[in-house]
């Protein structure tokens, strides 16, 4: 079946580092699920950007005394050398201080209020006498739901609440810990409740199909609370100007500014590609599917705000932006959230340097380990743990032990023995044709659990293949067959494992693009896998920054079983992955703890 598929990616705040917990959480996932849905030869399409306005990235510029725009910018290269680093194919990594972000988040905005969505209300805010009015991040305090003493303005960690600032328990400012005042200012307020019996209805028709998590956050929000309105505008100059008169000196809520960033992002990439109006394909196309791969904290805001934007904005968006009419915006086919990755047993935390930083990790390791390793402990139903001593043992024991060494042996003995050709081969015994006949059956079960974002179980069942081409060299053992003098038996053998190891790079390749690669190229293949990422320039009335792109255009990788032709010529044989030194465990438990604040 072909149809358009939009993977959408949590955009992360440009006011901090990523640590693998948040790759293992949106980044990664995002990137396996679209290269296979890229090889599978559909429409497919990966969009974020960093997420550039916001009390976060405001907080940042305060504590350094630099100005919004250089954090935001310098946090965006960091993030576009980790994807480039680390293999995570953006058709579109962009930003949303940009002139197109901007225009479009005026647009839907308007289009919330034409459809009679948006309603002012005064209200009380926090305010500090030094600083103003405060945004709900710049106060914290005790949740008033469960208890928790860190709770934000905006939501609690703990209990993953959304909450009423104003309600907090014994708030504090974060600009200087100072205890604020309320005090009356006026906003826009986003009419929740009217959306609350399509929301529910919608999310009705999800429950089988998404995650329990997901669904839990979203449908048992609304049958239990309820939605509420809630306001969507902030007393701030950092952000997207509010596009009604009189309400220039304020900005839209970095939430609802930030989710549109999946349609502006799709518009930009299409503007990029020449074809302004390419976008229609995900957002207007009913057979379109659109994925959001977020953490679970970002639950909320894309189960339920985000489609109410969108069901909201309802034809008028189009009419707004490019006077069509009869059009709507897709809701969310899915929303894979992922639970949190824990370190060595703890909370990751950015702040207390808690964390395994992906590029600093990559100084000393290679990324398709990192891409195994957070695969296997990915954490898609309930919290999971980076834990040293196991990222050594799969690194070792399964990556090189399976995969690694399998690869090696038989492309050595093949170089060996059959001057560096793939061997013609005599006719397959049964045994032979039943390994082939297993491995290709992986093009439909790895599939199918990729098809549902099952990615460690499509991983697991990848390896478990892998294990199997190794029992078979076993019992075929054509190093004795060469011995005894059989070698043309031997020669099928290898070309029968030779045929099996070209499918499993196949299977391997949306986890472990560089290692299928490396493998694409000792096989004899000329043409490269996967296109190449690439950095583009672009400029407008809010300034010059970098994008980053994928060239999916030039990619050769077919979701299929493919045959390595006798003759072949071999490439120059390396070993696929590193394998590790058990020292390792102890350098990087110590080096956790020496950077610990
Ligand atoms: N910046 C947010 C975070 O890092 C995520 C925003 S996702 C978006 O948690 F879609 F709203 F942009
Ligand atoms: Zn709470």
């Amino acid at each position: 079946m072909t149809f358009p598929v939009l993977a959408g990616v949590a955009w992360p705040y440009a006011n901090a580092l990523l640590h693998v917990g948040n790759l293992a959480g949106a980044y990664l996932p995002a990137d396996i699920f679209i290269r296979y849905q890229r090889m599978k030869g559909r429409r497919a399409l990966m969009v974020s950007g960093s997420d550039a306005h916001g009390t976060p990235i405001l907080v940042r510029a305060l504590d350094e005394g630099r100005s919004p725009e250089e954090v935001y910018l310098r946090f965006h290269q960091r993030f576009l050398d980790l994807w480039e680093k680390v293999g995570i194919t953006f058709d579109l990594y962009t930003s949303t201080h940009t002139a197109n972000h901007r225009r479009v988040s005026q647009t839907l905005f308007k289009a919330l209020y034409d459809n009679g969505y948006l309603f002012v209300q005064k209200e009380l805010q926090w305010y500090s006498p030094t600083f103003g009015f405060l945004p709900d991040r710049f106060v914290e305090g005790t949740c008033y739901i469960c208890g928790y003493e860190g709770a934000r303005g905006d939501q609690c960690d703990k209990c993953g609440n959304l909450l009423d600032a104003t309600k907090l328990i014994n708030p504090r400012s974060r600009v200087d810990g100072s205890v604020p005042e309320l005090r009356e200012t006026e906003h826009f307020y986003f009419d929740l409740p009217k959306l609350q019996k399509d929301l529910e209805a919608w999310l009705e028709t999800k429950q089988e199909a998404w995650r329990p998590l997901v669904v839990r956050q979203s449908l048992g929000v609304l049958r239990s609370e309820g939605l509420k309105p809630r306001p969507i505008t902030r007393d701030l100059e950092w952000g997207i100007p509010v596009p009604l008169p009189g309400w220039e000196h304020k900005v839209m809520y970095v939430w609802f500014e930030a989710v549109i960033g999946y349609l502006s992002a799709t518009i930009e990439w299409a503007g990029l590609q020449g074809d302004p109006q390419a976008w229609h394909e995900w957002w207007y196309n009913p057979e379109a599917r659109t994925y959001y791969f977020i953490g679970k904290d970002n639950i909320p805001f894309h189960a339920l705000m985000w489609p109410a934007q969108l069901m909201a904005a309802g034809e008028r968006f189009g009419e707004l932006w490019e006077g069509l009419s009869g059009h709507t915006l897709n809701l969310p086919y899915d929303v894979p959230a992922n639970a949190f990755l824990n370190l060595e047993g703890q909370k990751i935390s950015g702040s207390r340097n808690w964390a395994v930083w992906c590029l600093d990790f990559l100084e000393r390791y290679d990324p398709d380990p990192l891409r195994y390793y957070l695969t296997v402990i990915m954490p898609e139903s309930r919290d999971t743990d980076w834990d040293w001593a196991d990222f050594l043992r799969r690194n070792n024991d399964e990556l090189v032990a399976t995969w690694g060494n399998l690869v090696h042996r038989v492309l050595s003995f093949t170089a060996k023995h059959w001057e560096g050709r793939v061997p013609h081969p005599g006719e397959a015994s049964p045994e032979d044709r039943a390994l082939l006949a297993l491995v290709e059956q992986g093009f439909e079960k790895v599939g199918n659990h990729l098809e549902r974002v099952q990615l460690r179980a499509g991983l697991m069942e990848a390896m478990h293949l892998a294990g199997e081409v190794n029992r078979y060299l076993e019992r075929r053992a054509p190093w004795h067959l060469v011995k005894q003098g059989k070698k043309d038996e031997a020669a099928t053998v290898m070309f029968t494992a030779i045929q099996a190891i070209n499918r499993l790079k196949i299977l391997l390749a949306p986890y472990l693009p560089f290692t299928a690669e490396a493998l694409h190229r000792m096989l004899g293949f000329d043409k490269p896998l996967f296109g190449s990422m690439y950095r583009q320039v672009v400029e407008d009335d809010w300034g010059r920054r970098e994008v980053l792109r994928y060239d999916a255009a030039s990619e050769t990788a077919r979701w299929k079983p493919q045959d390595v032709p006798p003759g072949q010529p071999l490439g120059e044989i390396k070993p696929l992955v590193r394998k590790l030194d058990p020292g390792i465990v102890e350098e990087e438990r110590a080096r956790l703890h020496q950077q610990l604040t």
